[in-house]
């Protein structure tokens, strides 16, 4: 069949490298890619959230099935749109996707379902945030409700940091966020935890660890991240149960009682504090860099995995995984996650030889006239999965001496804690 994936990042890269190794994919599209899916898909430059514009395009390439990366057209409801039609869809709809595109909605579905997680206090308002900072520990995360990529939560030391924070939000800087999260802040160390569901089954989709800060041994700001290696270290069976028995269960139950069900990946954001699982964040799509450091060590066909679920037959499907450990290293441009430059040339890159378990995925990359442009923050993944961490890293960091890209730097450190 032929499939339609939208998005443009690292991890739409990867899926749409996955499905062109699965037997029951004829041919690949992206809305609207970038040129690490020009080489083995047709990109289709559209605004991805003209969701009509995507139907009549799936209509006149016979697109089958559309498989959706970010969440903002989850969230805007494009799983509604496409249920009206015969093409079919793999994601939640727009009342699943409140789970990670209101922070305030999950937070209120774990005190009913008593989903473990930092304690909280929501303001509307600008005094009433200020005024309660007067009066609480340090220190505590303050966070801007609503979508705003990774960067909306500052986490402070002191009240100074906290009001600096409080200010920036009710000034709009992540745009119209109506309110504000102030909580408790987590002293663990964090996995991302994946599951995928059908509505009526889930099951494991790996795990990993992110590394979400811009700077070496994890400092700096926060970004979309910077890296990732999969399976997570601390990935163990009692933390797996109690996880299920926990969080997802209880999430997935709360869900149905809202009268809908989860279909589509689930993205558990997790801080583990000695051996137990607290939900930071849920996201109701891959993880970026997850997906591209996780598919490369999946086993299974993907294309079957995700049509089962879009047909509730999930149950069917055994998903096995490589014994393998998966690094990720992801290159950005100067600046990131702050301004940067954009159309700055990566030299030689059609130059670069990989081994058969090496990986190169773009991001915000584009060819002009046969050469590589960045054009966004985050631009190139680059992966080896071995059987070490140490013997995958060192074939990422090799690969990367080897790109010539003044312009772009990236963190020498991913992984520290396997390697
Ligand atoms: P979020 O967008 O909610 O996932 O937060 C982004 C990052 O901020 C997380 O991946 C954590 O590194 C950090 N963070 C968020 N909430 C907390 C918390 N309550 N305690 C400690 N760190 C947190
Ligand atoms: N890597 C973090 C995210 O995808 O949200």
């Amino acid at each position: 069949m032929n499939i339609g994936i939208i998005g443009s990042g690292g991890r739409e890269h990867s899926l749409c490298f996955k499905l062109k190794e699965s037997s029951i994919v004829n041919k690949i599209f992206c809305f609207p890619g970038n040129a690490g899916t020009e080489l083995i898909a047709e990109n289709i430059n559209i605004d991805i959230s003209d969701f009509k514009k995507i139907q009549s395009t799936c209509d006149e390439k016979k697109i089958e099935l559309i498989i959706v990366g970010p969440e903002k057209p989850l969230v805007d409801g494009i799983v509604e749109y496409f249920k009206e039609t015969k093409i079919k869809i793999f994601g939640p709809d727009k009342i699943c996707a409140q789970l990670e595109g209101s922070k305030t909605f999950t937070k209120k579905l774990c005190k009913k379902h008593k989903i473990p997680t930092s304690s909280f206090e929501i303001f509307n308002d600008e005094k009433s945030a200020l005024n309660y900072l007067t009066s609480t520990k340090y220190p505590l995360v303050v966070k801007a409700d609503g979508l705003a990529a990774g960067k909306g939560v500052y986490i402070c030391k002191n009240q100074g940091d906290a009001k600096l924070a409080v200010k920036e939000i009710f000034n709009g800087r992540f745009g119209k966020a109506y309110c504000v999260l102030i909580e408790e802040f987590l002293n663990g160390e964090e996995m991302s935890y994946f599951v995928i569901s059908d509505g009526a089954t889930h099951k494991f989709f790996q795990t990993a660890q992110d590394h979400k800060r811009v700077g070496e041994n994890d400092t700096g700001k926060n970004t979309g991240g910077m890296g990732a290696y999969s399976p997570s270290r601390l990935y163990n069976t009692e933390l797996d149960k109690k996880i299920k028995e926990r969080i997802i269960e209880p999430t997935l139950n709360g869900i149905k009682e809202l009268g809908v069900s989860y279909c589509g990946f689930l993205y558990i954001g997790l801080m583990i504090v000695n051996n137990d699982p607290y939900l930071i964040e849920f996201n109701v799509r891959m993880g970026d860099p997850e997906c591209q450091t996780i598919l490369p060590i999946l086993e299974t066909d993907l294309g079957k995995i995700i049509l089962a679920c879009c047909d509730r037959k999930l149950n069917n499907i055994e998903i096995k995984w490589k014994k393998k450990k998966s690094v990720c290293v992801v290159l950005c441009s100067n600046g990131y996650p702050d301004d940067f430059k954009k159309n700055t040339k990566i030299n030689q890159l059609k130059n670069i030889k990989l081994d058969s378990d090496e990986y190169l995925f773009h991001a915000g990359t584009k060819i002009e006239n046969g050469e590589y442009l960045a054009i966004g923050g985050r631009v190139l993944n680059i992966i080896a999965t071995t059987e070490s961490f140490k013997i995958s890293k060192k074939k990422t960091l090799k690969i990367l001496n080897d790109i010539d890209w003044q312009e772009g730097f990236f963190r020498k450190d991913i992984a520290y804690k396997v390697t």
